[in-house]
């Protein structure tokens, strides 16, 4: 074998929340984390998009360069880290850089769950390291738990709050009664959403992360697409309260994958859990994870799963990994994902309407005789019995909101049933469903 290296050199493509947090760690913990590696760790260049912007971290004249080709094109650099985001020209940069061998560290969730195949396989082709801690819940290792802490069991269900801008903005809301816009922008200026929020709201952020996680979790390719998606837009602080104060529940944004026989689930919606659930006190940019495994039982996951720091040290961690391998000459040499061997036990992915659960139904409607009995009548139709039903007084000729919570439902007859209450002259908006069965 040939000798390692005693400096790695790095390139970072992006130079934003995240960047700016590995720099300022590296500068910070050097000594600590070069001890680690048993190598120098030299930054040699970043990339980013506008050379005049002014930031908060100051670094060596000549190091920002606005052209990324200065970092994949020099021989000298040994491992490219992406902290930019996005698909193109992230897939591209990223694709270019393990052709010209060099190893990866990324947090880029919506790459790598959008373009997988294609990049595992060039790492692969290409005999380079691909690390990607940060690209799920921030600081918390649960990429290494599952790849390496959990290898030897099945895993029969993962429970995540893994969005920080959601829990954050979900607990804004209820703590401090702020309205949906200012909880979201305080959250932006916490550096915690992504640079489009809507992929936070509309629950693509988490999506993205629970195709990752159930594909290494499971040894099986979960596509985005095959992920069932509902975001937190429709919550309101009225829901917020009824679950509260009604039910004893809170709501939470839940990524969900779990195996029954030889099927599995992945799904990404609210969720209303009791208020003793173990997740239940997930609050924030927190973010929490429950992994269940044949052997090992039930296992929990807590942290920071946004923010500049907390991401910056899963980045490192990665960092620290990939250095090591380089320092000692063996890099590219063993692959980190497992998953590609895609388990025979699982044939298929159910689907959104194939699932049972029980149910928090918000009928919007006018305060008329019949309203109540109607709907009950459409539900019983469809085999949905009433577990409780709450309606409170308003003014006279107003909307009122009936909040209906069943018993354990096919999720098929729930659609059918509200497509046909939703069309009723008396209802006012479109029903909110929020489901309430899991984690429990
Ligand atoms: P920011 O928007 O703060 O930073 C993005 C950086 O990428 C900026 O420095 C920007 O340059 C640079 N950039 C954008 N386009 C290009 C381009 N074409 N060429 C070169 N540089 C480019 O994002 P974050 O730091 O928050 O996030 C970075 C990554 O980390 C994303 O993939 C995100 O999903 C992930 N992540 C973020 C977390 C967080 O808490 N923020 C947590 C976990 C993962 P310029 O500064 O000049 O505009
Ligand atoms: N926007 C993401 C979140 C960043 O809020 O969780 C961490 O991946």
């Amino acid at each position: 074998m040939s000798e390692g290296k005693s400096v790695i050199q790095i390139g970072m493509i992006g130079f934003g929340n995240v960047g700016q947090g590995v720099y300022r760690l590296l500068e910070k913990n050097r000594a600590l984390i070069e001890a680690k590696v048993g190598a120098q760790l030299r930054i040699k260049k970043i990339a980013v998009k506008d050379l005049t912007k002014q930031r908060d971290v100051t670094v060596p004249e000549g190091m920002l360069t606005a052209n990324y080709d200065d970092l994949v094109s020099d021989p000298d650099i040994d491992v490219i880290v992406e902290l930019m985001g996005g698909l193109e020209p992230a897939r591209t940069y990223l694709l270019d850089a393990m052709k010209k061998g060099k190893h990866i560290v990324t947090a880029n969730k919506a790459v790598l769950s959008v373009h997988w195949d294609e990049i595992i396989a060039t790492a692969r082709q290409n005999k380079v390291d691909i690390y990607f801690e940060a690209a799920v819940c921030g600081g918390i290792p649960v990429i290494q738990a599952i790849n390496d802490g959990l290898a030897p069991n099945n895993i029969m269900s993962i429970y995540g709050i893994v969005n920080g801008t959601t829990n954050f903005i979900l607990q804004k809301m209820t703590e401090e009664k702020k309205s949906f816009k200012e909880a979201l922008q305080m959250a932006q200026k916490k550096g915690l959403a992504e640079a489009d929020p809507t992929l936070d709201i509309n629950g693509m952020d988490a999506a993205h992360k629970l195709a990752i996680l159930a594909s290494l979790a499971f040894s099986k390719r979960v596509k985005v697409e095959d992920i069932y998606v509902e975001g937190i837009d429709r919550i309101t602080l009225q829901d917020i309260e009824f679950a509260r104060e009604e039910f004893g529940r809170v709501v939470k944004l839940f990524a969900i994958a779990e195996v029954e026989g030889d099927e599995l689930e992945v799904r990404v919606h609210p969720t209303l859990i009791p208020q003793e659930h173990l997740l239940a006190k997930v609050d924030g940019e927190y973010n929490g994870v429950l992994v269940t495994g044949d052997f090992v039982g039930t296992t929990m996951y807590y942290g920071l799963g946004a923010g500049n720091k907390p991401t910056a040290s899963a980045v490192m961690s990665d960092l620290i990994y990939v250095c090591r391998s380089v320092s000692d000459n063996v890099a590219g040499e063993i692959s980190n994902c497992w998953f590609l061997s895609d388990n025979p036990q699982i044939k298929r992915l159910r689907k959104i309407g194939e699932i049972k659960s029980r149910y928090y139904l918000k009928f919007s409607v006018l305060d008329q005789v019949g309203v109540l009995s109607a709907i009950a009548r459409i539900l019983g139709e469809h085999q949905i019995s009433i577990a409780s039903v709450i309606q409170k007084e308003q003014k006279k000729g107003d909307k009122v909101p009936v909040v209906i919570v069943t018993y354990e439902a096919l999720e098929k007859n729930v659609q059918e049933a509200l497509k046909k209450i939703n069309g009723l002259p008396f209802v006012q908006e479109e029903t909110l469903l929020i489901r309430m069965d899991r984690g429990e």
